[in-house]
């Protein structure tokens, strides 16, 4: 599918035609996700250089009715940034100037910066960022932005949206609204960048971001802990996170088969040598050495079996590698179905139980590789061993997760991959709504058609001729 005539040499006038992708072999590296599952043949890449680029190119292509998809890093997890045939992608990722931070620990950042960048920046100036992910090297605040990224920290920084403060976004049409400097208190109806956090790139495109920076603890430390039960591990959590004195940064956990197969792709030795069912990584941070707050935890727990802690820095990395290196593995040895889904905190361990078998129900010999984030009941369940039965996989699972008041998506969003499951998560009067908020900022329906909601009855007989 072509671009309509003359389309792609006026967006070359504004970016440069070097800026404008064209060639497959260019475009292949945006035109795929990340996992390799999804792709589309997009009619261009254009890389936009500035906010009044990106505003011009939006304007153009709204003009033309060009459909267009916003990319940040392409790491998303849902395929929220992948393009159907012949829509334009819109690629933010040289959008990448930072400022210092001021005094007040707060910086602007251009959605193309990567979180890497922004977590260097803030260091040099004795901050931190509250949001720390696997794909910090590749992934942009742009788009951790309008997917309201979670990761690691949240159990003690929230995800996204409680670090932004402010920011520039553009309509479809092109045009600029800048909220990035806004006063502290600001009750003045709805809130539009709230809206767009979250928002998966359907409702505009977020060209700057506020960020307020965290102060980084002084002392950190890091344990591993085999527990026998997910139910032992649970109660370690809410042990761990009532303490007075250093605070709990982080709360993942691990499950046997997981870590066995990431001991095998990372060719190291297991951190245990009796291999327990279930492991919990801990990290406190404070301004007291942590070491005594973790022991403590520990010879509190319930069913502990074996602990190993780190409180330097090469030794914390390589706890922490365990837990990072799942999704690189299962990437290797999969792709698996990937689910991302959150639990009413009580149903944990009957939540994983409905899930196996749910899946066992559809390909019996199915592996699920399940890690996560402990502290919000936020699993990753990973199916491998199913790729004749992908969206069966993802049904059982999703509505054995709804049955129990679960989320479908916790942390990667909806994108493409999950909108057929929206409604497990939402009412139809909630999703009435949702469609009312899109075409409110996006009238014709051009940016990242087909992401988050559903197309309607009537959107899918206009795409049958
Ligand atoms: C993670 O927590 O590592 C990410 O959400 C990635 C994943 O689910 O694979
Ligand atoms: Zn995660």
């Amino acid at each position: 599918v072509d671009a309509p005539p003359g389309l792609l040499s006026d967006v070359a006038a504004v970016v440069g035609p070097a800026q404008v992708l064209v060639d497959p072999a260019l475009t292949a590296a945006y035109d795929t996700d990340w996992t390799g599952l999804f792709r589309g043949r997009s009619a261009a890449v254009v890389r936009v250089g500035s906010t009044s680029e990106l505003s011009s190119v939006l304007r153009l292509c709204g003009a033309a009715g060009q459909p267009v998809v916003l990319q940040g890093g392409n790491t998303g997890l849902v395929a929220g940034a992948t393009p159907r045939d012949g829509d334009v992608i819109v690629s933010l990722r040289r959008l990448a100037h930072l400022s210092d931070p001021d005094a007040g620990g707060q910086l602007t950042v251009g959605a193309g910066t990567t979180l890497a960048a922004v977590q260097e920046r803030a260091r040099a100036f004795g901050w931190e960022f509250g949001v720390d992910l696997a794909a910090r090297d590749s992934a942009t605040i742009g788009g951790m932005t309008a997917t309201n990224a979670g990761g690691v920290n949240v159990v003690r920084h929230g995800s996204m949206r409680a670090q932004i403060r402010g920011l520039e976004f553009v309509l479809a049409d092109g045009t600029v609204i800048d909220r990035l400097n806004r006063p502290a208190k600001d009750n003045t109806g709805y809130d539009l960048p709230d809206q767009l956090i979250g928002s998966e790139g359907t409702l505009a495109a977020i060209s700057r971001i506020r960020l307020q920076l965290v102060r980084p603890p002084r002392h950190r430390a890091v344990a591993l802990i085999g527990f026998d039960s997910l139910a032992a591990a649970v109660a370690t959590v809410q042990l761990a996170r009532t303490g007075e004195g250093p605070q709990l940064q982080a709360a993942e956990v691990m499950f046997a088969p997981g870590l066995a197969l990431v001991c095998a792709y990372l060719r190291v030795a297991a951190p245990f040598a009796q291999p327990p069912q279930v492991v919990l990584l801990l990290e406190f941070g404070g301004s007291l050495d942590p070491l005594g707050q973790l022991a403590d935890v520990v010879a509190k727990a319930p069913g502990v079996g074996d602990a190993v802690v780190a409180d330097d820095s090469a030794g914390r990395a390589r706890l922490w590698r365990y837990r990072e290196a799942h999704t690189e593995m299962l990437a290797a040895v999969g792709p698996p179905v990937k689910l991302d889904v959150a639990l009413p905190a009580g149903l944990l361990t009957e939540g994983i139980t409905a899930m196996e078998q749910a899946a066992h129900g559809v390909v019996p010999d199915s592996q699920l590789v399940v890690f996560g984030h402990l502290a919000e009941a936020n699993l990753h369940v990973n199916v491998l061993g199913a790729d004749h039965a992908r969206e069966q996989i993802a049904d059982a699972v999703l509505r054995a997760v709804a049955a129990l008041g679960g989320s479908i998506s916790a942390e990667h969003g909806v994108g493409r991959a999950k909108t057929g499951w929206l409604g497990l998560s939402r009412s139809p009067a909630e999703v009435r709504v949702l469609r009312g908020i899109k075409r409110a900022w996006d009238p014709a329906s051009l940016l990242a058609a087909g992401v988050l909601l559903p197309a309607e009855v009537s959107e899918m007989n206009d795409d049958s001729h």
